[in-house]
């Protein structure tokens, strides 16, 4: 089906997206600014966080719970809003929903990081599971060969970002440990000049990792980027929403909708009710 050939109620349909937990909140926020008048559920699979630290095989499996009951609610696109699961599963998610428009992270993030690069030298700090897969470095280096990427596991940062320990001393000491590797300890002309947050958790904290690797460093994420790249595929679907008139959020989680709410509303930029979130089993 080509542009413009779609009936209203195919393209009033939401936006899926989902992450383990809070973090898919900040490329939702960017998905949201991008695109004011579509609809979207967003789905926290909080029972089961974190994603980081499980086997790929297993990531996939809960990925493709998550997606299933995005696609019961009727999704038009999905956008999984997670590194690790976008490493991990995004294969076998089009494999199993053939016709659904599926987006990833890592893509969008990798792009990002090869626009900002000067020095071809790029650090990507994610999960374990993200950073063992290599999908950040294989994504760079089929954009631009010569970029040489370091990638370090920073699991931590997903259980302070969780618990809203975005800034302050333990928040600037788990940073200061972790970026060591990558900066300080690098011999200046091999430093990166680059950061990628390669997880959808550590937007929230770039004022502190920023505070650490000084103001030369470019620091980029995949929310901007991905949002761009939904905006795209919905347009070149046909799958824009006409009018934004009815546009609306729905927020699933597997757990703890009263956490949820309170650790999401910073992520997401704007109050989250308890009562607003809806607990689903997958
Ligand atoms: N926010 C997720 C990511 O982007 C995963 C965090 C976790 O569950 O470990 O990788």
């Amino acid at each position: 089906v080509k542009t413009g050939e779609r009936n209203a109620s195919a393209v009033d349909r939401p936006i899926g997206v989902f992450d383990s937990g809070v973090g898919g909140l900040t490329v939702l926020r960017a998905l949201r600014a991008a695109l004011p008048g579509e609809s979207f559920v967003y789905l926290g699979d909080t029972a089961r966080l974190p994603y980081g630290t499980k086997t790929a095989g297993t990531v996939e499996r809960y990925a493709l719970q998550a997606a299933a009951q995005l696609v019961d609610r009727d999704i038009k696109c999905l956008v999984i809003a997670c590194n690790t699961a976008s490493a991990a599963a995004l294969p076998a998610i089009q494999e199993r929903f053939p016709g659904l428009p599926v987006i990833g992270v890592i893509e969008p993030g990798a792009e990002a990081a090869c626009a900002a690069t000067r020095n071809e030298r790029v650090a990507v700090i994610a999960t374990e599971g993200t950073v063992r897969g290599g999908a950040y470095q294989h994504a760079i280096a089929r954009r631009r060969p010569s970029v040489v990427v370091t990638a370090l596991a920073t699991q931590l940062f997903v259980a302070l970002a969780e618990e809203g320990w975005t800034s302050g001393e333990v928040a600037l000491s788990t940073a200061r440990r972790y970026l060591a590797a990558l900066f300080e300890s690098v011999p200046g002309a091999q430093r990166p000049d680059t950061l990628v947050l390669g997880c959808t958790h550590f937007p929230l904290l770039e004022p502190c990792l920023r505070a650490i690797v000084g103001e030369h460093v470019n620091i980029v994420d995949s929310a901007a980027t991905t949002a761009t790249a939904c905006r795209m595929l919905l347009a070149t679907e046909g799958l824009l929403a006409v009018s934004g008139a009815s546009a609306t959020l729905q927020l699933l989680v597997t757990d703890g909708e009263e956490r949820f709410a309170r650790a999401g509303a910073a992520f997401l930029g704007t109050a989250i009710a308890a009562q607003d979130v809806e607990r689903v089993n997958l």
